[in-house]
């Protein structure tokens, strides 16, 4: 199984929108359990679930196992262990290695191919677990001057953490987002995170796309959509470039 985290600290820089297009289009490969990390549930809703009062994916920090949060999607290959509304993880002390254990201790690994984790826009104890069982990360940012910075904060993050933890670097991928290639800003900024992180750490843009936006009202993913669209070609192109690179 291929763990892959999407993460940035940034707010609304599509890190849900990467994470349910992803996931879908691996369905197609295999099978994948989504992980929606993030309490707003907004992962859950885009599969055609919703947040969970109390068995939820966080119910794994008050005791639970993973496996009895799970539920099924629009896809039939794609699990979805929703999120838990209203779980504070502020009130809570240690809890590092909670989700490394349920993976270890139910075996995670022999049931899907692939597992992604949609995480919210903090550095917080739900960040740490799912670094802690991450093979890759995708870090996607709106090119801008705040993106671009966002991109080498959470790089060090990642950096940081696995020094802390003594764990290998995780596979760290910057995928740009809402890009418009008519906006001299957007190139500006893509040319610096290039110079900085390496070309190769830099999957293809993604455009903008109202679809990507109106898929979460019908629940209905673009990558599982019918005909063409920029937004469906763009993620489907990702998960290929992605794909090659998990080997
Ligand atoms: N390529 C795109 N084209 C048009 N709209 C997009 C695109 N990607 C994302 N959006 C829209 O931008 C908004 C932010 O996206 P999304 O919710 O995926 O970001 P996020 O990083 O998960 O946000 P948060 O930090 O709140 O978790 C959403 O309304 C989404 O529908
Ligand atoms: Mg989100």
């Amino acid at each position: 199984m291929k763990t892959i985290v999407v993460s940035n600290r940034k707010g609304g820089s599509a890190k849900t929108t990467t994470a349910v297009n992803l996931a879908c289009e691996l369905a197609k490969y295999g099978s994948v359990l989504l992980i929606d990390f993030d309490t707003q549930a907004h992962a859950s809703i885009g599969v055609g679930a919703e947040g969970s009062r109390d068995n939820g994916v966080h119910s794994i920090f008050l005791g639970k196992t993973l496996s009895e949060t799970f539920i099924p999607t629009v896809h039939e290959q794609l699990t979805l262990a929703p999120a838990q509304e209203f779980f504070d993880v502020y009130e809570y002390g240690d809890l590092r290695g909670v989700l490394k254990n349920r993976f270890r201790r139910e075996m995670i690994e022999g049931f899907f191919d692939y597992c992604i984790i949609d995480t919210p826009p903090t550095f917080d104890a739900l960040l740490k677990n799912s670094l802690e069982v991450a093979d890759a990360v995708v870090i996607p940012f709106v090119p801008h001057h705040l993106g671009t910075v966002a991109v080498g904060q959470m790089v060090r993050a990642i950096y940081q953490n696995a020094l802390q933890i003594g764990r290998d670097i995780a596979e760290v991928g910057i995928l740009p987002v809402m890009y418009n290639p008519h906006i001299p800003e957007h190139r500006d900024a893509l040319e610096k995170v290039k110079t900085q992180f390496g070309e190769e750490k830099l999957f293809l843009p993604i455009g903008v796309d109202i679809r990507l936006a109106k898929q979460f009202e019908s629940a209905s993913p673009v990558v599982l959509g019918e005909g063409r669209s920029k937004g469906l070609e763009d993620y489907r192109r990702f998960t290929q470039q992605l794909l090659e690179r998990l080997g």
